[in-house]
């Protein structure tokens, strides 16, 4: 399938409205670049939605901190437009930082109580960064389905919130998280560890998968109790630092009282340079009178 690399925004906004004016829905796809199996989940899902996929593809410095890989992000374009193509993407959006924000933005959307804990703890103004951008990617697609992995979890309940309070044209769908053969869930930043890390990495899944087992197996209510056994488990693992280990309602990410329906575990940790996240769900006995 053939792929068009679109630069600019005017030109973006004057394709995808154009295939709305042929009667087509249009599939948005944002990444980062450096696309992996996960991204052509995305990809993939929407070709089967929508009749137009777009793909966005730009390192957005408003989300990352000072003393974040900004600098080293992995980047590829020529393969990134290989693997979208491959995936049933249309069109991609590769803008320059110039092209987007002529001026230095003084703008910035900001989704308040979701974006304060978790990564928002140990990332200040990320999730502005990344709610910024995602407004005005949404700004220039104009109305669509937009895709976005389950993997980064708090983004994906930041983008619901804040396309559905700013009325946003957008339909947003959450897609499941893709994991390597052991249980890594794909990244981008899974191309830093050295053999040793990725060897171990993948600990970080069998944590959470502890904490499930804890709810659902072992019929465990009280969040803390399981916090502490996703913990306990990545502990084993001397190459891991802990960043959290949480167990949240899926809506609004605060720590249930008691755990007595379907809640999100969360983790994040250090493996040598790199920075890992991932989540799971895990969904208590119906009976709850243990
Ligand atoms: O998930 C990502 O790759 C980024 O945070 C996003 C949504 C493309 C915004 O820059």
């Amino acid at each position: 399938m053939t792929l068009e690399l679109i630069e600019h925004a005017a030109a973006w906004r004057k394709a995808l409205d154009a295939a709305r004016a042929r009667g087509q829905r249009v599939g948005l796809v944002p990444t980062m670049g450096a696309l992996h199996a996960g991204h052509m989940s995305l990809i993939r899902k929407a070709s089967a939605e929508c009749d137009l996929v777009a793909v966005t593809d730009y390192v957005n410095p408003l989300q990352f901190g000072p003393s974040e890989d900004l600098a080293s992000y992995p980047a590829d374009l020529a393969r990134d437009c290989e693997l979208a193509a491959e995936a049933g993407a249309q069109v991609l959006f590769a803008p320059t930082t110039a092209e987007l924000w002529p001026h230095a933005p003084t703008t910035s959307v900001r989704v308040e109580g979701l974006t304060e804990a978790l990564e928002g703890s140990s990332r200040p103004g990320h999730f502005d960064g990344v709610a910024t951008i995602v407004t005005k990617l949404f700004s220039l697609a104009g109305p669509c389905w937009a895709y976005f992995g389950e993997k980064d979890y708090q983004q994906l309940a930041v983008v619901r919130r804040m396309a559905a309070d700013l009325s946003l044209p957008v339909e947003v769908i959450g897609c499941p998280i893709v994991r390597d053969p052991d249980g890594l869930a794909l990244s981008s930043r899974n191309a830093y560890l050295t053999s040793d890390e990725r060897q171990v990495a993948p600990h970080l899944y069998y944590a959470l998968l502890a904490g499930k087992r804890a709810i659902e197996d072992d019929v465990v209510h009280d969040p803390e109790a399981v916090a502490e056994a996703m913990a306990a488990s990545l502990a084993k693992q001397a190459l891991f630092t802990l960043d959290y280990a949480e167990v949240t309602d899926p809506d609004d990410l605060t720590r249930p009282g008691r755990i007595e329906a379907e809640v999100r575990l969360l983790m994040a940790a250090r493996i040598g340079r790199t920075r890992l996240i991932d989540n799971l769900s895990a969904t208590p006995p119906t009976s709850t009178d243990s």
